[in-house]
C-alpha cells in the first residue's frame, strides 16, 4: 500500500486541556492564527479524520473528504457526509486502504480518543500549538495519559516523537507551535 502520512493537530492549554469541564472548546483556545495554521495545513490533506462531535460542530463548506468515528457505524460505511468508521469493527489499516487506496496525508484534530487511537496507530508528526498563560479548570486534556505529572511533551516523546523548535504563531499569549515528529529532529 502507498504511504499514509497521519498529522495530529490541538491546541492546548498550559495544562494540556483542549476543552473544558463541559467538554467545549473555551474562548482562551480560540485563536485566529493557529485556525489560519490548521486550515492551511487542512488543504495538504487527503482526509479529515476526527470524531462524530467535532464532525457535527464543525460544518464542512469546503467539503473536503471526511472519515468519522462512530460507535453508530458498522465498521466503514460511506455516506452522503463521509466515510464513517467504527474502529472496534475494523482496523485502522483495513479502513484507511479503502479510503485512500493511492495513500496521502491524514490530518488528525481530535477529541481525545481519537488522538489516543492514534498514538497507538503512530504519528508521522503532531503539530502541538500551546495557548501560553492559559488554564483550563477541570477540562479535558489533549491525551488520556496526560496528568500533573505527565505534560503532553512526555506523551508524545514516549511514543518516538521528537520536538522541533519552538514558533510563535501570534505574539499575543504568545500561541507557539511545536512540531513533533516521528524519529527526527527537523521541524
Ligand atoms: N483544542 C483542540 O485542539 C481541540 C481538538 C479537538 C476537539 N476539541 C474540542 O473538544 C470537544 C469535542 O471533543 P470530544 O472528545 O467531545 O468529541 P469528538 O472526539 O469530536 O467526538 C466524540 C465522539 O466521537 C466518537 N468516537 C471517538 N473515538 C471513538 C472510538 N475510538 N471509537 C468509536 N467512536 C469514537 C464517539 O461517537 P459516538 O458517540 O457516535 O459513538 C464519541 O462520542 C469540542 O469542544 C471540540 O471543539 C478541541
Amino acid at each position: 500500500m502507498s504511504k499514509v502520512e497521519i498529522h495530529g493537530y490541538a491546541i492546548v492549554s498550559d495544562n494540556d486541556c483542549i476543552a473544558d469541564a463541559s467538554g467545549r472548546t473555551p474562548e482562551v483556545l480560540r485563536n485566529d492564527a493557529d485556525w489560519a495554521y490548521f486550515h492551511a495545513e487542512l488543504n495538504k490533506s487527503a482526509v479529515t479524520v476526527l470524531g462524530r462531535a467535532g464532525h457535527e460542530a464543525n460544518p464542512n463548506p469546503k467539503g473536503r473528504l471526511r472519515m468519522i468515528l462512530s460507535s453508530s457505524s458498522t465498521g466503514l460505511e460511506r455516506r452522503t457526509d463521509g466515510w464513517w468508521w467504527n474502529p472496534e469493527d475494523l482496523p485502522w489499516a483495513e479502513a484507511i486502504r479503502v479510503v485512500l487506496p493511492a495513500g496521502g496525508r491524514v490530518a488528525v484534530p481530535g477529541g481525545r480518543r481519537v488522538f489516543d487511537l492514534f498514538l497507538a496507530v503512530g504519528y508521522e508528526a503532531f503539530h502541538l500549538t500551546r495557548a501560553e498563560g492559559t488554564f483550563v479548570s477541570n477540562g479535558v486534556p489533549v491525551f488520556s495519559d496526560c496528568n500533573d505529572d505527565t505534560r503532553a511533551e512526555a506523551v508524545l516523546s514516549a511514543h518516538g516523537l521528537r520536538p522541533g523548535s519552538r514558533r510563535i504563531l501570534d505574539p499575543k499569549g504568545p500561541v507557539s507551535l511545536t512540531i513533533w515528529r516521528n524519529g527526527h529532529q527537523d521541524s
